[in-house]
């Protein structure tokens, strides 16, 4: 038998073993400064396009000011306790008004942390007696959300209605011999290649199965729709959610994550959901922050148009320069390049270092071998010189690519 520690020291993982020689520069990296387009990584100002602040609300007067006097007015220990036994306040449940409004459901649950709570609700909302249907891309949190589940699931492929269709009616079948139910969980945005899921067409099939829809829109909060509500109000199909989940780690510039529905189903969350009664409330400053940024998601409609403009301006511009960004409609702008991991590693060392400009990296594991895919987060605060500059950048890093330059044997060091 082999020591536990001994197995792990053999095999840190798939990322885990690349470790030695990426931490601190690929993995890791240190962004100082405040949160903005502009940042310190290693010492020197990088732009940056590496942070859902969708909306520029981390680093806004308002935001820093209200984030400061509530830190001072309440500190981070209040409210302690669960918030069924001692962590409830009236803010806690004026923030969750505020949202049902914001998302219009018509009540809301809030959650210490995003992940934990698509987890949490997913386990606690279905029994084994139960099936459910769910996109092939989905965010880890669903997938452990659905690894928890103790009855049947079935997978379609991503954003393939006729598949997921077909998968509907496999469940369908099964829920009636087990007098089960069925529960869909999607996206609203997907964060890697930033398509939205086709909610529309998936609340179409209501009208053929009977199925409950749970969608998590943790990147179509405050960026989609008419007045920031998420993908449903883009979609113009919100009704047809019955379950809505949005984070504060994205557009809000914050932490945490709430659950919207109908009061009842809410009701329940609210008694059953394991991450919520065992765990303490989010603290008072956080309530106070995300208020603050839902007011002003409200009020400052400019923010959003600019979000928009600098999107469509990035994604537009690499187009027109041949670049291959797939099936984005949303902020997210995946740029898709061929190459080895150690030409990957070049790339985002010139990148890096001589053009200074810092983005997220995807390579194999996550994507195919042989892909790459360098991540842009367009935001608020972002400028158009800054799209012109990082356009012109991307096609000399990518001519470089083209002709093999980083092919070099020497790995870069950092
Ligand atoms: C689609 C999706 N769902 C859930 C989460 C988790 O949210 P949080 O960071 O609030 O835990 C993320 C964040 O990475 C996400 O992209």
């Amino acid at each position: 038998m082999k020591d536990l520690f001994d197995k792990i020291r053999d095999n840190r993982g798939p990322i885990g073993m690349h470790a030695k020689e990426s931490h601190g520069y690929f993995t890791f990296p240190k962004l100082e400064g405040d949160i903005s387009p502009r940042m310190i990584f290693r010492g020197k100002e990088r732009l940056n396009w590496s942070l859902n602040n969708y909306l520029g609300l981390a680093n806004h007067p308002e935001v820093r000011k209200a984030d400061a006097d509530s830190a001072a007015q309440y500190g981070f220990a209040a409210p302690m306790g669960a918030r069924m036994m001692s962590g409830n306040s009236d803010l806690h449940e004026q923030l969750e008004k505020e949202l049902s409004d914001f998302v219009h459901k018509e009540d809301t649950i809030l959650c210490n942390f995003g992940y934990q709570a698509m987890v949490s609700a997913i386990d606690c909302l279905v029994d084994r007696h139960d099936v459910i249907v769910y996109d092939a891309e989905s965010h880890a949190c669903i997938l452990d959300g659905v690894r928890l589940h103790m009855g049947k699931r079935y997978v379609y492929k991503h954003n393939d209605i006729a598949d997921c269709e077909k998968q509907l009616e496999r469940a369908t079948k099964l829920a009636e011999t087990t007098g089960g139910s069925i529960l869909l969980i999607t996206e609203g945005v997907f964060g890697m290649r930033g398509d939205q899921g086709r909610l529309k067409e998936i609340t179409e099939l209501k009208k053929k199965y009977r199925f409950r829809l749970f969608v998590d829109d943790a990147h179509g909060i405050g960026t989609m729709g008419a007045k920031g509500g998420g993908t449903g109000e883009e979609q113009n199909c919100q009704d047809g959610i019955d379950i809505y989940f949005g984070t504060f780690a994205k557009s809000f510039a914050l932490i945490g994550g709430f659950i919207s529905s109908e009061k009842q189903i809410v009701e329940y969350l609210r008694y059953n959901m394991r991450s919520q009664i065992f765990a303490k409330s989010l603290p008072l400053p956080l309530v106070v922050g995300a208020l603050k940024r839902l007011e002003l998601m409200r009020n400052k409609p400019e923010l959003k148009e600019n979000l928009w403009k600098i999107t469509h301006a990035l994604q537009d511009g690499l187009k027109k320069a041949g670049f291959e960004i797939g099936v984005t409609n949303s902020p997210v702008t995946p740029v898709f390049m061929n190459g080895s991991i150690p030409e990957a590693t070049n790339l985002i060392y010139d990148l890096r270092e001589n053009f200074n400009i810092f983005c997220s990296m995807v390579v194999y594991p996550v994507v195919p071998k042989g892909m790459i895919i360098l991540r842009l987060i367009p935001t608020a605060v972002h400028t158009m010189p800054d799209v012109t500059y990082t356009i012109d950048a991307f096609s000399k890093i990518v001519g470089k690519l083209r002709s093999g330059q980083y092919m070099a044997e020497k790995i870069a060091s950092f």
